[in-house]
């Protein structure tokens, strides 16, 4: 079974930190999204990995990866020079599959139950398209499924205006080669883009065996702001332990699960777990809340800050109440010393500023 992990396209949806930087290197928890799709496909046993990259990211990515043996893996990188759609994407990568079996886990995608059990079933049966399928309250931005009384598949279709069912599709796929011959026979979709759903139910339709499991664990497709400030509590709740390298003074108070990352203090300053502080970040006289992970070579001075994410380099001084805020590499957040009510801003493009 080898891996083909998508970590291309633009991320539109992220801007402006994807300006600069690639959606699924955004952190979570202080961690890459995309290290925890390389752990999910170290605990399924995968040795060999695919790793799709656009022009404008690829390198970043290259240079977060490496060579995957962080992850036991072995990576080769594929160049997709246009986002022409996840099924243009295996099709851009059929040298590197040849006709081994694969999955296909999107890179901004995150799963609580991992693939381990998925990819035992697939490899036990001779199945040709496994997926999974969440219940979400709005589906319209997925591919959706509808299912029999059974639990069998009888239909997908990609981002439907009504949809037919409340199972969204995740962004986690189990194929045969199968699925090489299916994508040949789609044609590109409204958005020009040949979609992985369209192959899919192609499959289904040569009468191919194409099974759906209903995940039961949290699924997050991290494409916005506030999905990643969900993606990031629910990892900080489930992955955060106490564990404080940096130094604490006395008249701080460090409260739960607390990650506090060497080099780094806390002077004055209340943290409440679960939250995570990078190497060599200082947080003076400030509070900082459950769901917040600071990134490293952080200030974070006279502020409260919680459900938020904070990334390397940034400071934030003499600011009241941060809350559900997603905040760049070293951007400055200063309340000024001037007491008129004026903003003094230097924002680059695509931001978005409650005040
Ligand atoms: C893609 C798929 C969609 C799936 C989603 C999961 O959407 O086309 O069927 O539900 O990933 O993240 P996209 O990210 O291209 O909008």
């Amino acid at each position: 079974m080898k891996a083909l992990v998508l970590s291309g396209g633009k991320g539109t949806r992220l801007r402006p930190l994807t300006h600069t930087m690639a959606k699924q290197l955004v952190p979570v928890g202080n961690r890459p999204i995309l290290s925890y799709v390389m752990d999910h496909l170290q605990a399924a046993g995968i040795k060999e990995a695919g790793v799709v990259i656009a022009p404008e990211t690829g390198e970043e990515v290259k240079n977060y990866l490496q060579d995957g043996s962080r992850w036991g893996l072995s990576v080769e990188y594929i160049l997709q020079e246009q986002p022409l759609g996840l099924a243009h994407a295996v099709k851009t990568a059929a040298h590197f599959l040849e006709d081994s079996p694969f999955v296909m886990y999107l890179g901004d995608n995150l799963l609580g139950s991992g693939i381990e059990k998925a990819v035992r079933r697939f490899e036990e049966t001779n199945m040709d398209g496994l997926i999974f399928l969440k219940r979400v309250s709005d589906p319209r931005a997925f591919g959706v499924a509808v299912l029999d009384e059974q639990g069998q598949l009888i239909k997908l279709v990609e981002k439907p205006k009504e949809p037919p069912s409340d199972l969204a599709l995740v962004g986690v796929y189990l194929f045969s080669a199968n699925i090489h011959d299916a994508i040949s026979r789609i044609k590109p979709s409204w958005r020009g883009e040949l979609e992985i759903t369209d192959a899919i139910q192609t499959m289904m339709d040569m009468g191919h065996r194409v099974e759906g499991e209903v995940l039961e664990g949290w699924w997050l497709d991290t494409g916005k702001k506030d999905d990643i400030l969900q993606a990031n509590a629910v990892v900080l709740d489930e992955y955060a332990a106490r564990s404080l390298a940096g130094d604490v003074d006395e008249s701080s108070t460090v409260e739960g699960r607390v990650e506090l990352g060497s080099g780094a203090s806390v002077i004055r300053s209340v943290i409440r777990g679960p939250v995570v502080i990078g190497r060599n970040a200082r947080i003076v006289d400030s509070f900082i809340g459950p769901f917040t992970s600071v990134g490293d070579d952080t200030i974070i001075q006279d502020s409260v800050i919680q459900h938020a994410v904070i990334l390397e380099g940034a400071q934030v001084r003499g600011v009241k109440r941060v809350e559900d805020s997603l905040i760049g590499r070293n951007t400055q957040v200063i309340k000024g010393g001037n007491h008129s009510d004026a903003l003094r801003l230097m924002i680059g493009d695509h931001c978005q500023v409650e005040v």
